[in-house]
């Protein structure tokens, strides 16, 4: 059992967590920086190619983007509402053939052998790894939707980046190396803040004004959700009712993925309050199951090897451990790596 948490600790632990979000997240330079060099690559893509349109998405929108994130882009084509008939690897190889003659760019790469076709390459001035996809248009509604979520509450964002903060420590961060995408950790924190007594957030999915819930339709699912967030104090009975500190939801995260959450029997799901199970989803083969809010056939879990699971749930319990061991002052630097055993 850990100490209870003193006042003392507990403004520690808020220090830490906000001391996340300061060290990491980009300055309003950096923000511009990003934006210029989306209109920079679209001016030169539609010398070739007229009609081009890029729009950015990922951290670089949702609200919970580091200043060394990757830029992630989604490529459409006036008037063509979707990639329907289009031959997405072509268009891929193309626009690498195109981008490879810009001069501020390195180690231009198309791979189209993954599920989501991309062109990959470096820009120097920035040193930022930039990634171009084709009309990914629920990643621009799932950015959209976190966006939302980051604005109800200073402390959404404070836990988001500590999470990922976290989890770039621990080496569990990264779905290129059989482990889970920032998106899939994001989703467990907004999880975790919808669950918590009283909730800290709602499931925007699920308010509406209208009698019946709206239908906004892409790609055959419902994108729908409340984003007037300027009006949820009305909408929203649970509006407020959660105090606690950012530190206290920290260590209670920590606490309810190692101890409270019954990762057989349930799925992490934000687009609904109630309680979904692995049975009903026939999601019964993996352990760490996270279902996307828009794409309801996709578990952000499905990529998880039983050792990567195991290896995901030790740094949790680790983390519960290091977070909930009183310490005397301000830690004065990261760790380079946590510690595991
Ligand atoms: N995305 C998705 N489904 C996934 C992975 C990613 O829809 N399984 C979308 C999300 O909109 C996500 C974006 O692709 O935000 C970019 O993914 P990624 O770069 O992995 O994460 P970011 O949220 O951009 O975080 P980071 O700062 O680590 O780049
Ligand atoms: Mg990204």
């Amino acid at each position: 059992p850990l100490p209870a948490l003193t006042p003392k600790f507990s403004n520690i632990l808020d220090q830490v967590c906000i001391q996340c979000y300061k060290d990491f997240a980009p300055n309003i330079i950096e923000d511009q920086a990003r934006e210029h060099i989306r209109q920079n690559l679209e001016s030169f893509i539609r010398q070739e190619f007229p009609g081009t349109r890029l729009n950015l998405f990922g951290s670089s929108k949702n609200g919970f983007g580091f200043k060394q994130s990757d830029l992630d882009i989604c490529m459409t084509i006036d008037g063509l509402e979707t990639s329907e008939g289009l031959d997405c690897i072509r268009i891929i190889e193309e626009l690498a053939r195109v981008l490879k003659k810009h001069s501020g760019l390195r180690n231009v790469l198309p791979i189209t052998t993954a599920k989501v076709p991309i062109v990959k390459f470096f820009h120097v001035r920035s040193s930022l790894e930039v990634d171009i996809s084709l009309y990914n248009t629920l990643a621009l509604h799932n950015t959209r939707l976190l966006s939302s979520y980051a604005a109800i509450d200073s402390r959404v964002k404070y836990l988001c980046y500590t999470m990922k903060v976290f989890t770039k420590m621990c080496d569990i961060g990264d779905a290129s190396r059989g482990s889970l995408s920032s998106y899939a950790y994001t989703l467990m924190v907004l999880y975790f803040l919808q669950q918590r007594n009283p909730p800290v957030i709602p499931a925007l999915q699920e308010i509406y004004k209208e009698p019946k819930k709206p239908e906004i339709l892409v790609d055959g699912w419902n994108v729908y959700f409340f984003d007037k967030i300027d009006e949820l104090p009305a909408c929203w009975p649970d509006y407020g009712s959660n105090t606690e500190s950012v530190g206290e939801l920290w260590l209670g995260l920590l606490r309810f993925y190692t101890e409270e959450f019954d990762f057989k029997e349930h799925v992490i799901c934000i687009r609904r309050k109630n309680l979904l199970t692995t049975f009903k989803k026939q999601w019964t083969s993996k352990y760490i199951v996270i279902e996307d809010p828009f794409d309801l056939n996709h578990n952000l879990g499905a990529g998880l090897s039983r050792k990567m699971t195991n290896f995901i749930m030790k740094a949790f319990i680790n983390g519960r451990r290091v977070f909930g061991t009183p310490i005397k002052g301000f830690p004065k630097e990261y760790p380079s790596k946590m510690e595991y055993f």
